[in-house]
């Protein structure tokens, strides 16, 4: 009898015996992360400066990092992000880690890629409010920038293309391997209590792996906010149908990755569910007309913890400093 088939057979007596063992980790609705591999090692690091450097905003304030915060799970912690002269933003930030198992970004999809959606919010009015022309002329009139643009894409000319490539590039390598989770997928039996194992099986059989599947534990469907009963919010985002113009996608948004959701909060597209308990109490009735007692709850949530990884490690970019030349921010205009 093969390997495989022993496995199998395992499960099944398992299954049978109403054992929560784990099956072999290809069965799994959930695949383990893996550790991203660098390609090209220059363009990663010119692509974390930049997403370091405020210079890219009008304010000189304002980074990818102050929404997208890398020591907050890539996110702010905040209801809907505040951009530039303070505005409120429309929206909820999104992390930014595992960003790349996405298969279309933003809530409703709107940006194919990564590179595709990194020169949006420096031209945002609402977000960075510069505009691509100006971020170019600051990042041009510093010698120290110029000099690794070049040595990365092989021109002393600085345009958008080569910096949103550099930020994707960077965004690629921020992915978080190494939950307790993923060492459970992978045969470390230890790696989850009890409750954690039980939270899983809950996840699994209620349906929550129907829209939350994958190694990003989502990210890769659009779905509607409310199947069973509507979603209420004040919020006026419609998701999907802002992009197709289907009057079926209206409510469709980006099924979020729950990799790391213990550090992304507050939750949804309108950070309405501050805690995790509330996030899966309002998933189980509007996504599947289920209500779950408090101990169910506890049991999920304490599975969804189990999701945090290896968060992004590096030190900290020091940023080459402006010229006489180089553009001045311009906060309170
Ligand atoms: C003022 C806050 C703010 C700043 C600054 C900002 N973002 Fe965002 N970001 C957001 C918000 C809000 C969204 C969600 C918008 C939406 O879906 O409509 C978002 C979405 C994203 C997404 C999509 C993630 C997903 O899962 O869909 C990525 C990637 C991203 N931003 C990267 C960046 C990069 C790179 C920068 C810097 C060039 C940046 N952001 C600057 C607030 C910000
Ligand atoms: C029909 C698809 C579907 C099912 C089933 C589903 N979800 Fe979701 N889930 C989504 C979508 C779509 C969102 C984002 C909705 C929004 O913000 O408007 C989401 C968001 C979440 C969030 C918030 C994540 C964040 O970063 O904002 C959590 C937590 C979550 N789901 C957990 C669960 C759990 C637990 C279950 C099972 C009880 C479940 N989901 C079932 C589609 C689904």
């Amino acid at each position: 009898m093969s390997l495989r088939h022993t496995l199998s057979l395992a499960v099944v007596l398992a299954a049978t015996a109403g054992l929560a063992h784990a099956a072999p980790a290809s069965d799994e609705p959930i695949q383990p992360l893996e550790a991203p591999k660098v390609k090209n090692a220059g363009m990663v690091e010119l692509g974390k400066k930049l997403y370091f450097d405020p210079r890219l905003s009008k304010s000189g304030f304002i980074s990818c990092n102050s929404c997208h915060n890398l020591s907050m799970g890539g996110t702010d912690n905040l209801k809907t992000s505040i951009g530039d002269h303070w505005q409120q933003g429309p929206i909820n930030s999104p992390t930014v880690l595992n960003s790349s198992l996405n298969l279309a970004q933003f809530w409703d999809g709107r940006a194919m890629t990564l590179k595709d959606q990194a020169g949006g919010p420096i031209a945002n009015p609402g977000e960075m409010a510069s505009t691509h022309t100006l971020a170019i002329a600051v990042l041009q009139s510093i010698p120290a920038y110029v000099a690794e643009y070049k040595k990365v894409f092989g021109s002393d000319k600085v345009d958008i293309e080569g910096v949103t490539k550099a930020i994707a590039a960077f965004e690629e390598t921020l992915i978080t391997p190494n939950s307790r989770f993923d060492k459970w997928l992978k045969g470390d039996k230890k790696a989850l209590t009890k409750d954690e194992i039980a939270g899983y099986e809950l996840f699994k059989d209620s349906g929550c792996t129907a829209c939350h599947n994958g190694p990003a534990v989502g990210g890769n469907s659009f779905q509607k906010m409310g199947v069973v009963e509507p979603y209420q919010s004040t919020s006026k985002a419609e998701g999907r149908v802002a992009v197709t113009k289907e009057e079926a996608d209206r409510f469709n948004f980006k099924v979020p990755t729950l990799r790391n959701v213990e550090m992304t909060y507050p939750y949804f597209h309108d950070g309405e569910a501050a805690t995790l308990t509330q996030a899966v109490d309002t998933m189980g009735r509007i996504q599947l007309g289920k209500s779950f007692t408090k101990e169910e709850n506890a049991k999920i949530v304490a599975f969804l913890k189990s999701l945090t990884g290896d968060q992004p490690s590096f030190l900290l970019p020091i940023l080459p400093p402006s010229t006489d030349a180089t553009p001045r921010p311009t906060p309170f205009e």
